[in-house]
C-alpha cells in the first residue's frame, strides 16, 4: 500500500471530523470549496434540480447545514413537497468528494429575526427581487433587488447520511448514518 498524503482519509472517526472541519471551514473561508455547494432538490414533477449555493452554517453536533434563499424561489417550492435535498461538494486539493442527503425545514418570520439582523446590507438584496425570483421578464434588467424580509428564508438540512470519496493513492469510500450516531462504514469504492 502506497502511503497516504492525507492520513485522516485511513481512519472513519478521523475522516467524519475531517468532512465536518472542511463544511465549516466554507462557511467561514470563502474561498474553500464547500462555501459553494450544489444543491439538488427534487420538483413537484419528480426531476432532480440542480444548483450552486452559499453555505452559511455547519453544526457538527447538530449534524446540520444551512441555505439563504429567496421563499419565492423554485427550490422551495420543491422542498415544500419533496422536503429532501442532496449536497454536493468536490474538495479537489483534498481529493474528497462529499455528498449528503439531508432533510429540509423552512425557517421564516420570528424564527429567522437574528439571522437576517445579522446579515449585511448588500446580502438582504438578495432576497426580495421584484419580480419574484425565476419569473419570465422583457429586458434582462427589468427587475429591481429589495430588500424584504418576508421574502428570506433559510433552509436548514438536518444531515441523514454523508459520504465520503477520497481518491488519495488508494481509493477510500465511507458512509456516515445519523442513524448509527455517524459512526460509519466503508464501502467499496
Ligand atoms: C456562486 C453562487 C452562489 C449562489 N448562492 C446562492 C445562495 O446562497 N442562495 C440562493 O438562493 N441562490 C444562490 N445562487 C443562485 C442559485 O444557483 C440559483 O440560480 C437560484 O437560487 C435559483 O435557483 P432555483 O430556481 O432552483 O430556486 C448562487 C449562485 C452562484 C453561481
Amino acid at each position: 500500500m502506497k502511503a497516504d498524503p492525507h492520513p485522516w482519509a485511513c481512519d472513519l472517526s478521523q475522516l467524519h471530523a475531517e468532512v465536518w472541519t472542511r463544511l465549516m471551514r466554507g462557511v467561514h473561508d470563502r474561498h474553500a470549496p464547500a462555501r459553494h455547494p450544489t444543491l439538488a432538490t427534487v420538483t413537484p414533477d419528480g426531476r432532480p434540480q440542480a444548483r450552486t449555493v452559499v453555505l452559511r452554517a455547519a453544526d457538527k453536533a447538530a449534524g446540520s447545514l444551512d441555505i439563504h434563499t429567496d421563499l419565492r424561489s423554485a427550490k422551495v417550492r420543491d422542498v415544500r413537497i419533496t422536503p429532501f435535498a442532496a449536497v454536493h461538494v468536490w474538495d479537489a486539493s483534498a481529493h474528497l468528494q462529499l455528498r449528503l442527503e439531508a432533510h429540509v425545514t423552512l425557517l421564516t418570520g420570528p424564527d429567522v429575526t437574528a439571522i437576517w439582523a445579522r446579515l449585511p446590507a448588500a446580502s438582504r438584496l438578495s432576497y426580495g427581487t421584484t419580480p419574484a425570483p425565476g419569473q419570465r421578464i422583457a429586458q434582462a434588467l427589468d427587475y429591481e433587488k429589495v430588500a424584504d424580509p418576508k421574502s428570506f428564508v433559510v433552509l436548514r438540512l438536518a444531515v441523514a447520511n454523508i459520504e465520503a470519496l477520497h481518491l488519495g493513492p488508494n481509493h477510500r469510500r465511507a458512509l456516515f448514518d445519523r442513524g448509527d450516531n455517524w459512526a460509519g462504514t466503508w464501502l467499496a469504492p
